[in-house]
Order: C-alpha cells, then sequence, then structure tokens
C-alpha cells in the first residue's frame, strides 16, 4: 500500500480562570452553569505542543502523551475526535502526490504526540491546554474551515477549561442556552497585546493528600452545594460584567478584587459541598494572607491571587516591578523545601530574576 505520513504540530497554552467554572449542568456535553473568564497564558510558557499524523499504514487511532502511550478509549477524546472528524475536508499536498477526500477520514486512523513543556507531576492543569491544542491540530490536519469558537465548542466536550484556550488574551467561556451546547463557547475579550504588563508566578505547592478530580468534585458541589446555586445565578453574572469592565479598563485594582473574591467564593463552594472538598491547604491560606496583607498596605493592589482544583497559587502582578518584588517576598516568606510544603516557582520570563536581584535561583523555574 501507500507509504505516506501526512502531519502538522500546533502549539497551545494553559489559561488561568480568573471568574471560575465550577460545575455543570449536563455532564456529557460538559456545560457549566455559570459563564466563565480566563487569562491565557503567553505561548513560551505552560504549554502543550500535540503533532498529529495520519497514514494509510496506521492501523488505529493512538495517542502518547510525554513519550508514553495512553488510551484514546475515553468518551471525552471520542467525542472531540468524532466531532473533528466530522468537519473534516479534503486534503491535497501535490508536491507529496498526497490526496485525501473528505470520505476518506473515516476509515483513515490517527497517531497523536502530545507533550507539556512543564512537569505534569506538579498538579497544575493540563487538560486545558491539552484538549485545546488537539482539537486545534486535527483541525489544521483536516482542513477544517471553522473558526477558533466553533472549535472551542469542541474542545470544550474534552474538558470544560480547553474551550478558553483556543484565544489568546483574555477570553470568556459564554455558557450558553441551548441544549445541545452548540452555543456554549468561548469568544475573546481582548488580544494579548491589550494588557501585556501584567506577570504571572506560579507558587507549586505539592499536595499530599490526593485531590478530587474537577469532575467529582464539580458533581458533588452540584449536587449538594446550595452556595453554588446562589453564585451562578446571583454573583456570576454580575461579576463577569464587572471584570470585563476593568480588563477593558485595565484597571488593575478592580480586577485584582474580582479576582481574589471569584478563587475565594470557588473555595467556598467547595467547604460548602458534602461531604466538603479541601483544596487548599495551610500554606495557600497564608499565601493569600500575605499578599492581603501587602496589597492592603500599599496604594492599591499590586498583586491577584487565583487557586484552582489544587493547592497551587496563581499570583497575577501588576506589573514587571511587582512581580520582581513579589518573588522576593515570595522566596522569603515561603522558601521552597523548608517547613512549608512549596517545592518551587515558576515565572514566564526569566528577566524578572534579574530585576529581583536573584539571578541563578535554583528553586525558580523560568520558561523563558
Ligand atoms: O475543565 P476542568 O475539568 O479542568 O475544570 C477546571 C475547573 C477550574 O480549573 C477549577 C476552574 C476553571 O475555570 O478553570
Amino acid at each position: 500500500g501507500e507509504k505516506w505520513v501526512l502531519m502538522k504540530t500546533a502549539q497551545t497554552p494553559t489559561n488561568i480562570a480568573v471568574i471560575k467554572y465550577w460545575g455543570k449542568r449536563d455532564e456529557t456535553l460538559i456545560l457549566p452553569v455559570n459563564d466563565s473568564i480566563s487569562v491565557t497564558l503567553d505561548p513560551a510558557h505552560l504549554c502543550t505542543t500535540t503533532t498529529v499524523a495520519v497514514s494509510p499504514a496506521f492501523q488505529q487511532d493512538r495517542m502518547w502523551l510525554n513519550g508514553k502511550e495512553m488510551s484514546l478509549s475515553g468518551g471525552r477524546y471520542q467525542n472531540c475526535l468524532r466531532e473533528i472528524r466530522k468537519r473534516a475536508r479534503e486534503v491535497e499536498d501535490k508536491e507529496k502526490g498526497i490526496k485525501i477526500e473528505k470520505k476518506d477520514w473515516e476509515k483513515l486512523h490517527l497517531h497523536i504526540a502530545s507533550y507539556n513543556n512543564f512537569p505534569t507531576a506538579a498538579g497544575l492543569a493540563s487538560s486545558a491546554a491539552g484538549f485545546a491544542c488537539l482539537v486545534f491540530a486535527l483541525a489544521k490536519l483536516m482542513n477544517v474551515e471553522e473558526d477558533e469558537s466553533q472549535l472551542s465548542a469542541i474542545a470544550r466536550q474534552g474538558s470544560g477549561s480547553a474551550c478558553r484556550s483556543l484565544f489568546g488574551g483574555f477570553v470568556k467561556w459564554i455558557m450558553g442556552k441551548e441544549e445541545d451546547g452548540s452555543d456554549s463557547l468561548a469568544v475573546q475579550l481582548v488580544d494579548e497585546k491589550h494588557w501585556d504588563d501584567l506577570f504571572i508566578i506560579i507558587a507549586v505547592v505539592s499536595s499530599r493528600q490526593k485531590e478530587t478530580s474537577s469532575t467529582s468534585g464539580m458533581r458533588e458541589s452540584v449536587e449538594t452545594s446550595l452556595l453554588l446555586q446562589h453564585r451562578a445565578k446571583e454573583v456570576v453574572p454580575k461579576r463577569t460584567l464587572k471584570m470585563e469592565e476593568a480588563i477593558k479598563n485595565r484597571d488593575f485594582a478592580s480586577f485584582a478584587k474580582i479576582t481574589c473574591a471569584d478563587s475565594n467564593q470557588f473555595h467556598a463552594v467547595c467547604l460548602d459541598t458534602s461531604p466538603p472538598i479541601f483544596y487548599m491547604n495551610d500554606t495557600s491560606h497564608r499565601i493569600i494572607s500575605h499578599v492581603e496583607k501587602w496589597n492592603r498596605s500599599e496604594e492599591s493592589p499590586q498583586v491577584a491571587y487565583t487557586f484552582d482544583a489544587g493547592p497551587n497559587a496563581v499570583l497575577i502582578a501588576q506589573n514587571r516591578k511587582a512581580a520582581a518584588q513579589l518573588l522576593q517576598r515570595l522566596l522569603f516568606s515561603f522558601p521552597p523545601k523548608s517547613d512549608t510544603d512549596l517545592d518551587s516557582y515558576i515565572i514566564g520570563d526569566k528577566t524578572i530574576l534579574k530585576d529581583a536581584g536573584l539571578e541563578g535561583m535554583k528553586d525558580v523555574e523560568a520558561l523563558s
């Protein structure tokens, strides 16, 4: 038979929610109970790189994550693959003499190789970047016409938060109204150039206890938390508007206030769940207190904090100066591998280390 292989590669950063998604109204289609807003990291930072290949020589769909083969049999992968295959179009590579007709895509098998540029074990969400990258790479390979928002509705079926990683900058996941999920998709609020003086530092707090997965955590919260109902109906709709306003105006004081409040309410919902879910630990709480105290001692907030389904702190500094100062404070008050259970810090840009007079620090990993 024919021995050709056709490949495409894509790179997708992870995103950090500043208005959290927590709770599904439909578990199969992954439809949320509220809108959410996130900031997409710089592509050079925490990201997934995925290469997808198609060849008549492939016997079945297969996938490798960081070099290790993993199963594609899960419903979420199957849903993404099915939805993207449905939209596949004719592909022609004249140089290689390859022509794939629309109908051929049903029979052809795929090989998928995906890498994260950050340690999966660090407990940093990788599913967001992973599914977004998979869907985007497949769309390129299969010459899919759909735009990023339409692709986001497919990535959403892999992992909810993934739909927000199809765009850079600040992104809103609109919960939508339709039962089939066709209007539950991501839109870009502003691009990455709009507010480019923000700096993100991640404090990797290792968790000894086994975490509750976001899927089962959300299910338990939806079933048992009254606070979740209140949050979805009364709080998030207003908060989302205020957040959009803050982002548009690059109003860091409002941005920080809303980001911190929303993270805290998400973790309050977890505590309001029966049995209660604890994602943050003592170190997370101490980092919150430290940032709150610092922000109050300044004329206006310097740093926002936010925590996902784990104890790691994502700290968003207003600018380069605040980021350098934050790094100094963190390393002084929360030195890694001391009596705190903190492992390391991750920063995007290594020049922050220089600014802070901390060049060569081993416990700080600079991604670019
Ligand atoms: O998409 P998931 O299942 O990884 O859920 C993500 C949930 C949070 O990270 C806690 C919040 C969010 O909006 O990203």
